[in-house]
Order: structure tokens, then C-alpha cells, then sequence
């Protein structure tokens, strides 16, 4: 699917049903996510990964942070509570509404449309923690790898890129493939509530929007990001085990574990991957 198609079909799902589209639990299908449990993920979430980054022993700054893919802003504005600067960036139109009609931190957390496969609204070397969560695998592997390029290229000398990427399923023998991701069989729910409107606008809405799954293997994208220049200091499977091992208590992201556990492929992997440029 080209950037284009991307954009038109995340731009439906914020219309339609923006928090179920991002933590797509099948219970919260149909816009029953409450906003204030729905911000609470993205809190617990930061604050795992910020008691992490302090336990590293790497002088982090805290003055920018970049937020990729940030949807309605659930972890941007988690990060604000961190950074003195937020800026969270994304390709829906929908989404960046709702992301700036949410944001409880004014100018200090600044959302971006950004309809373009590259990063050119920043410049380089400008941010001090880059973070992108359940959004690279929605992409082809030749948009992932440009914006893996991107990030490297603005993020500050000693900063740090946290992202988290699907991998290989140990079956598949290319490094990098897709699958219609299965929350997207859950919408079928919407076209039979709509299914008797009429006007044009309606009818648009009829059109399912599509959420695909890509992936790459970890070592192709650990060789990428070698060449870019990006120094990998983890990279780490995100079966429970070995992610509560680094991150603590990461059994505290139950939603994490749904999200994945209602794959209909359950030997895939995801990797998190901890970079810093030097
Ligand atoms: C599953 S949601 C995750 C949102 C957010 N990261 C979170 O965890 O709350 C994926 C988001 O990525 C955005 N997205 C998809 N492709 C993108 C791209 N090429 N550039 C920027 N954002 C993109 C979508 O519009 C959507 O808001």
C-alpha cells in the first residue's frame, strides 16, 4: 500500500473509531474505549520506559522528544511529563485533530500532519529521545527503512531511539513480508451498523479501511541501522520473558500482550530496539 492509500485509510479509522484503531482490543470495538483509561496506557507505558532509560547510565537530556506515528497523542502526552519539548508527528489528518484537541500541555507539545515518507520538517541532530510504538510494522519495509533513516538523521549525537518493530515468524524465509492485520476482520462490525445509510459521505464510509502488518527480520534491520550510522545498544525480543528482563515490569502492558495474543499467527516476533547515534 503506497503512503497515499496509508494516509486515506488511517485517516478513516480516526474518523471512525480512533482509540479501538490504536489498541484494537476486541471489547473496545465500536468506540467504547474511555479516553482517561485509554491516556492511562500511554502513562504506564512512558513510565516504564522512563525508569529504564534513567537505569541505563547514559547521560539522556530531556529537552526533545519526537513521538512517530503519535495517533490521538496517547504516549506524546506521557512524554511531556518527561521532556521540555514534545513534538508528535503523523500521517492522519483525523488523528492530528484529535491529538491537538487532547493536548493538555499547549505549545510545549506540538502535533504535525506529515503526509511525506521522510522527516524534512526537522532538522538534524535535533532531538535528544525518539519513540515509535505499534506503528513502523503498519508501513512497507520501504517506508520503514526511509523513516529509519530519518530518525537517525534528526536525532542528537548521545540521544536515544527506542522503537518497536514486528520481525520474523521463524516459518517465513524472506526478511520482509506482510499480512492484513487480523483487527481489521473486527471491523466488518461497522459495515453492518452503516450498511442501510445513503449519502455520499455515508457511503464513503462504507469502504472498510485496511490495516496492514509488514515485517522485517532482526538482523536485517540491525544491519540497516549499522549502516546508517545508528549504534544499537539493545535489541530485544518482545516475548514477555525477555522484555520484562530490560524494561521490568512489563507485565504491567497487558494490552500489549492482547494486541498481539489476538494474532492470528502466533509465532510472530517483535523486537524493541534501543539506538543511539555517536
Ligand atoms: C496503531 S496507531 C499508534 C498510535 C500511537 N503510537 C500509540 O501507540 O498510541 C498507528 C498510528 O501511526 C500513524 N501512521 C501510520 N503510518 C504513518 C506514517 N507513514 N507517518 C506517520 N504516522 C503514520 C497512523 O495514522 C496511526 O495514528
Amino acid at each position: 500500500m503506497d503512503l497515499k492509500s496509508l494516509q486515506k485509510n488511517w485517516d478513516k479509522f480516526g474518523e471512525m473509531d480512533p482509540l479501538w484503531s490504536i489498541l484494537t482490543m476486541p471489547d473496545k470495538k465500536g468506540n467504547k474505549w474511555q479516553i482517561e483509561e485509554f491516556f492511562a496506557t500511554g502513562m504506564q507505558e512512558i513510565n516504564i520506559m522512563m525508569n529504564f532509560i534513567k537505569s541505563l547510565d547514559r547521560a539522556v537530556q530531556f529537552r526533545r522528544a519526537l513521538d512517530f506515528g503519535c495517533g490521538i497523542g496517547r504516549l506524546s502526552q506521557s512524554l511531556a511529563h518527561y521532556f521540555e519539548e514534545v513534538h508528535g508527528i503523523d500521517i492522519a489528518p483525523s488523528m492530528i485533530r484529535l491529538a491537538r484537541k487532547y493536548n493538555r500541555y499547549s505549545d510545549k507539545c506540538i502535533y504535525h500532519l506529515n503526509e511525506k515518507d521522510n522527516l524534512s520538517v526537522f532538522s538534524n541532530n535535533s532531538f535528544d529521545f525518539i519513540y515509535s510504538n505499534i506503528t513502523l510494522h503498519h508501513m512497507e519495509p520501504k517506508y520503514i527503512k526511509k523513516y529509519l533513516r530519518e530518525f537517525v538523521r534528526v536525532l542528537e549525537y548521545k540521544g536515544l531511539l527506542v522503537f518497536h518493530l514486528l520481525g520474523e515468524k521463524p516459518s517465513e524465509k524472506k526478511s520482509e513480508f506482510s499480512i492484513v492485520h487480523p483487527a481489521i476482520k473486527l471491523f466488518a462490525y461497522f459495515k453492518e451498523k452503516i450498511k442501510n445509510l445513503s449519502t455520499k459521505k455515508e457511503q464513503v464510509m462504507l469502504e472498510e479501511p485496511t490495516m496492514e502488518a509488514y515485517g522485517i527480520r532482526q538482523e536485517k534491520v540491525i544491519e540497516f541501522l549499522n549502516i546508517l550510522g545508528g549504534k544499537i545498544l539493545f535489541s530485544i525480543e518482545s516475548n514477555y520473558q525477555s522484555i520484562n528482563e530490560v524494561f521490568g515490569k512489563f507485565d504491567e502492558w497487558g494490552y500489549i500482550e492482547q494486541v498481539f495474543s489476538s494474532d492470528p499467527e502466533p509465532e510472530w516476533k517483535g523486537y524493541w530496539y534501543i539506538v543511539t547515534k555517536s
